[in-house]
């Protein structure tokens, strides 16, 4: 028996940009597993085919670098149409406010805001009446922590988009943001294992959840994003309750 995921996804074609990693890779694989046609795109080609040869089952990667204006342009045409835009790619700038370097901060609005605009508006003429755009923020938005205010500001910023082009493409598509706590992802690859995982238990141990996120915990909110049809101009907390911990 199909669920309702799998009637709702299943021949329709998700693009998914940071597809190569992470949150965005777990999205790619639940999605292929429930019917759907799955390009990813992220800046390494070689990392994309890793990825793809993970997911099997004809998945499609398409380079982009999200802060390549023209490129961005030239990528989304050769997309083909797209039922659902799912845009995880980012990269965090973390440091105090009086230290962290202006151009690691214009980076990361590049990476974080600037690159996911310019990616939905590029991709816009090709995705479909009724899709559904799903952004990331991040926990920090709301739960502010010293030295990654910048950080927190980008999310705010993902998060006000997500809510005001909802507004903005209502009748045309649905708009949504995911909002993660921690989660175990590459993104923490340049720690070492002893430090990663005693960072992982310290902030687990904190939460209501009792752990940190798992990829698949934020793929299963990505798949209710694009497929709750009454869904639009939300933020989803998915983050083990870190909003509410004291
Ligand atoms: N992990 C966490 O604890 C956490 C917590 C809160 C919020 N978040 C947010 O959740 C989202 C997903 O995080 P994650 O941990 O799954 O990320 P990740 O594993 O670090 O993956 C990031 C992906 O984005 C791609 N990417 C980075 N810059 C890009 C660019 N300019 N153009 C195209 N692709 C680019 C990367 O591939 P290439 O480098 O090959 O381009 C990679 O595929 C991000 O927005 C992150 O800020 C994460």
């Amino acid at each position: 028996m199909n669920t309702v995921f799998e009637t709702a996804l299943s021949g329709k074609h998700i693009v998914i940009v940071g597809g190569s990693s992470g949150m965005g890779k777990a999205t790619a694989k639940m999605a292929t597993a429930l019917g759907a046609k799955v390009t990813i795109a992220s800046r390494n080609t070689a990392k994309l085919q890793a990825a793809a040869g993970e997911i099997g089952s004809g998945v499609r990667i398409a380079p982009v670098d999200t802060t390549d204006g023209a490129g961005v342009s030239s990528w989304a045409r050769g997309l083909g149409s797209v039922d659902h835009l799912v845009i995880s790619a980012s990269s965090a700038a973390r440091g105090a406010f009086t230290d962290l370097p202006i151009d690691d901060l214009r980076a990361m609005f590049e990476a974080k805001f600037i690159g996911p605009y310019m990616t939905a508006r590029e991709v816009m003429p090709v995705l479909v009446k009724g899709g559904s755009i799903t952004f990331f923020s991040g926990v920090l938005s709301r739960r502010p922590s010293a030295g990654a205010t910048g950080l927190g500001a980008v999310n705010a910023a993902v998060e006000a988009l997500a809510k005001g082009l909802a507004l903005e493409l209502a009748g045309r598509a649905r708009v949504n943001c995911i909002s993660p706590g921690m989660v175990a992802t590459e993104a923490y690859a340049a720690m070492t294992e002893e430090t990663r995982e005693a960072m992982y238990a310290q902030v687990g141990s904190s939460l209501p959840a009792g752990r940190v996120g798992e990829v698949e915990d934020i793929a299963q909110a990505v798949v209710m994003a694009m497929t709750n049809g009454f869904l639009t101009g939300s933020v989803l907390d998915v983050d083990g309750g870190h909003l509410v911990r004291d």
